[in-house]
């Protein structure tokens, strides 16, 4: 029942999507003339949610809304629904910036997705002093305080993120399956379902997008989900990748559909694309950027499981990371907020070009 009343709110965003371009708030300055058609309008025709992380901070520049909101019909907080901001003080709860993204989002017909309830990052620091069994209490707690707050007003939660060890391909050693066990992923979903039923529930993780050790590894934990009858409904694909070594668009192509085969959706969820390792002049550069873009897009647009591209960040003034592997470009628009090649790659792929 949940997947048919999802589905209908997802279809539904999509075909809200098509009348995207008209203006949608007397405070958000219209575009130039020589705005590029919205990508929101393309992904509505191709059946698919258009996203970009934001952070609320942002939400007060005119410029930044404007073409947020011209461009996207889907939208995760970067930081804001993260444990940590929401709760540094213990039992002091502070959802402020989640919900600005949240009302901002309603007002303009976008569709929120939450992120992310248990992940090893963006802990408060009072949880690792925690016993086991006020983990477990906490966790569960924190959970179902987030998901009850939320439910209604986003249609996805990434759950669990970033559960697999990159080395080993089994479950990474966090805290949480320190104290917790392997079973903590599975009672993050139950929880979670039980806080939102309607919510759609995600895992999410990076370096798994084509096929290799790390989406087997994936694989096979959703596949154990699923099998053990855990309320999971879909993967997302981080997609943080290097234009100078991107995923294999066939191999991303296969492992989406291996996950569809196991009733699941699957989507794009933090798409960003590092050229500065790239080593070649900037044109060029910017041009192998477009084509991953383009590429990645084209894989979610074929699958008809993949219901949406989020990407992380879109405009090359703010991106995260600048401060986790330096100097870059990696979004769509440059810090100019001009559409770059990256963008036309996106559209092209929206469109089946
Ligand atoms: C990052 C944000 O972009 C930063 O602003 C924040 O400080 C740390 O987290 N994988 C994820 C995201 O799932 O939550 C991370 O976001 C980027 C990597």
């Amino acid at each position: 029942m949940k997947r048919v009343l999802a589905a209908a709110v997802l279809a539904l965003a999509a075909c809200g999507s098509k009348n995207a371009s008209t203006p949608t708030s007397p405070t958000t300055a219209p575009p130039p003339a020589a705005e590029p058609d919205p990508l929101r309008a393309a992904a509505g025709t191709a059946g698919k949610l258009v996203g970009t992380a934001v952070q609320s901070a942002f939400l007060t520049d005119s410029r930044y809304t404007a073409v947020f909101a011209r461009h996207f019909d889907y939208v995760t907080a970067e930081y804001e629904m993260k444990w940590d901001p929401i709760e540094r003080a213990r039992g002091a709860e502070d959802f402020s910036g989640g919900d600005a993204i949240a009302n901002f989002a309603a007002a303009r017909g976008m569709r929120v997705k939450g992120h992310a309830l248990v992940w090893h990052q963006a802990v408060p620091s009072w949880v690792a002093g925690l016993s086991a069994a006020e983990l477990r209490t906490e966790l569960e707690r924190h959970i179902r305080s987030v998901a009850s707050h939320y439910r209604g007003r986003v249609v996805a939660w990434d759950v669990v993120n970033e559960a697999i060890d990159d080395t080993t391909s089994g479950l990474r050693d966090s805290m949480f399956r320190q104290k917790l066990g392997d079973r903590y992923i599975a009672d993050a979903f139950r929880v979670a379902h039980e806080a939102d039923p309607q919510a759609l529930l995600f895992y999410n993780d990076y370096g798994g997008e084509a096929l290799g050790g790390k989406s087997d590894a994936i694989f096979s934990l959703v596949k154990g989900l699923v099998d053990q009858g855990v309320p999971i409904d879909g993967v997302g694909l981080q997609m943080h990748v290097r234009a100078a070594a991107p995923p294999d668009e066939a191999g991303v192509a296969a492992n989406m559909r291996r996950i569809a085969a196991l009733g699941l959706r699957v989507n794009i969820s933090e798409m960003d694309v590092r050229v500065g390792d790239a080593g070649g002049a900037t044109a060029a550069n910017l041009d192998r950027q477009r084509s991953v873009y383009r590429s990645m897009v084209a894989a979610c647009v074929a699958e008809p499981a993949c219901d949406a591209a989020t990407f992380w960040g879109f405009t090359d003034a703010h991106s995260w990371i600048y401060s986790a592997y330096g100097a870059d470009a990696p979004l769509l628009f440059d810090a100019q907020y001009a559409p770059k090649p990256a963008f036309y790659g996106v559209l092209d792929a929206l469109m089946h070009r």
